[in-house]
């Protein structure tokens, strides 16, 4: 059966026009984050708010830092374990393993078994690295990654504040992760020892200054959305009382954002019914505004959502097989990757937007009007997530004054999605007032690719942080 073309080039207006930003929103949504971003240094609490959470890094990396640290990078979809030589001269070397989170992990009811497995990983790393048995005399100082909120009250501790990205693993928020995951450790005399709990846009940031001095911003786009940068410590009203007296009122700080929770209040961001949709089926409700709307755990859960909506306007897949439509209606049943290979397929007939339905879905029927489709929608999609994400990297730039710098930027959405950099760039462009004809490689901000983040930057903390330490000033 084919569609009206009038019919489906309506439909593809009307999906356009309701997740289009044009730049009067986003100038409104930017000057909000502002306030938002201010607010947070001030009192990061409010849950309707930023949390602005102080990461305990009070100094920038030379690159001339070294010594061999060990990282676990804990993010959302993999654990990685990286053996990081930081060698000085702004050079390091690493050897890294990737270990696949086991299925059901993020909602298993028992918290042991999350740590046990980190612990497991970090075994499974020492021993492949040193056959001949890992060395007695020896404790391996390591810098955990732990991509969620945390309190931190010093750089080697943190308290979760709440789960992100589809986690929802009890008696885990309201505790400091780092003696859990030491429990697990001691259990199986491992000689490591956590020197610092560092989030992924923080190493992002501070990995990538290791090599270039122009990064002022880590960011994420991948399973979950954030950023950081670094604050001057008077900025930073709720530290006070917490710091030594003696401290110069102009010490950097960094500061994870957590500005995945940006828009809690829904002042500013126009929702759709796929996002509220979305939202409310989480496992928290409320939570997380931005980072719904921009994030790589969510994006293929709109494309299900806005597919399954034209089959109950008896748009599209009217003839196809029951079975397609009962996946359709399974959440998370279509992740980002489904959009990335969709948007890649630059062929006439879009035979890629055919296979991957078949691959995905299982569904070898789908009609030129569907693959066409939704190949429009995974732009659209796209392009939302893309001008929405930049609103956090403007925010903050705007706030510190940044006016050419590099923002490292790591995570699947930014490295695989076909075009996000080049969205990303054209609503910087279009939020400083650039001009679109500027060539991306003279924008003053740029969004650079990091440098790997969650190992490299874990152990340039770990290193800043183990001196500090050896300095006796933390
Ligand atoms: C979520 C986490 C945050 C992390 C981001 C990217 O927003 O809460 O800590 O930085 O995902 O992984």
């Amino acid at each position: 059966m084919t569609v009206d073309k009038t019919e489906l080039d309506k439909s593809i207006k009307k999906v356009q026009a309701e997740f289009w930003l044009p730049t009067e929103t986003l100038d409104k949504i930017v000057e909000y984050f502002i306030e938002e971003l201010e607010r947070g240094l001030v009192d990061g609490t409010d849950p309707l708010g930023i949390p602005m959470n102080l990461a305990w890094v009070m100094e920038y990396p030379t690159g001339d830092e070294t010594g061999d640290y060990l990282a676990l990078d804990f993010g959302g979809t993999n654990l990685r374990v990286v053996m990081v030589h930081l060698l000085g001269g702004k050079k390091l070397e690493t050897e890294q393993s990737f270990y696949r989170l086991p299925h059901g992990m993020r909602t298993t009811k028992d918290r042991n078994e999350l740590f046990e497995f980190m612990a497991e990983c970090l075994e499974k790393f020492l021993i492949e690295k040193h056959p001949s048995g890992i060395p007695e005399n020896k404790t391996f100082p390591l810098g955990f990654t732990f991509s969620y909120p945390a309190t931190q009250s010093r750089i080697d501790a943190g308290v979760l504040q709440r789960w992100t990205k589809g986690f929802d693993i009890p008696g885990v928020e309201g505790e400091d992760v780092v003696p859990l995951l030491m429990e697990k450790v001691n259990n199986r005399n491992l000689p490591i020892k956590v020197v610092a709990l560092i989030n992924d846009t923080c190493g992002a940031l501070v990995a990538s200054r290791y090599v270039d001095p122009l990064t002022e911003m880590g960011c994420i786009f991948g399973t979950g959305v954030n950023g950081s940068y670094y604050e001057t410590v008077n900025a930073i009203k709720k530290v006070k009382g917490q710091l030594p007296a003696d401290i110069p009122e102009d010490s950097p700080m960094l500061i994870n954002c957590e500005y995945g929770s940006f828009d809690n209040a829904h002042k500013v961001i126009p929702r759709t019914k796929y996002d509220l949709k979305i939202d409310a089926d989480s496992p928290r409700p409320g939570q997380q505004t931005f980072e719904k709307m921009t994030a790589g755990f969510y994006l293929g859960d709109l494309m299900r959502l806005v597919l399954l909506d034209q089959y109950k306007n008896g748009l599209l897949f009217q003839e196809a097989d029951s079975k397609l439509i009962k996946l359709l209606e399974t959440e998370n049943c279509i992740d980002t990757s489904f959009l990335s290979l969709i948007e890649s397929d630059e062929s006439e007939d879009l035979s890629l937007v055919k296979k991957t339905f078949a691959d995905a879905l299982h569904y070898e029927d789908a009609t030129s009007d569907e693959c066409y489709f939704a190949k429009e929608v995974a732009e659209i999609i796209g392009t939302r997530a893309a001008r929405l994400s930049i609103c956090g990297i403007s925010a903050a730039c705007k706030k510190r004054g940044y006016k050419n710098c590099h923002v490292a930027a790591d995570g699947a959405v930014y490295l695989k999605y076909p075009n996000f950099p080049e969205r990303a760039a054209e609503g910087l462009a279009d939020v400083f007032r650039w001009g679109r004809d500027l060539p991306y490689d003279q924008h003053p901000i740029k969004i650079v690719k990091a440098q790997d983040g969650s190992g490299v930057g874990a152990a340039v903390i770990a290193a800043l942080s183990h001196k500090r330490q050896l300095q006796g000033l933390s």
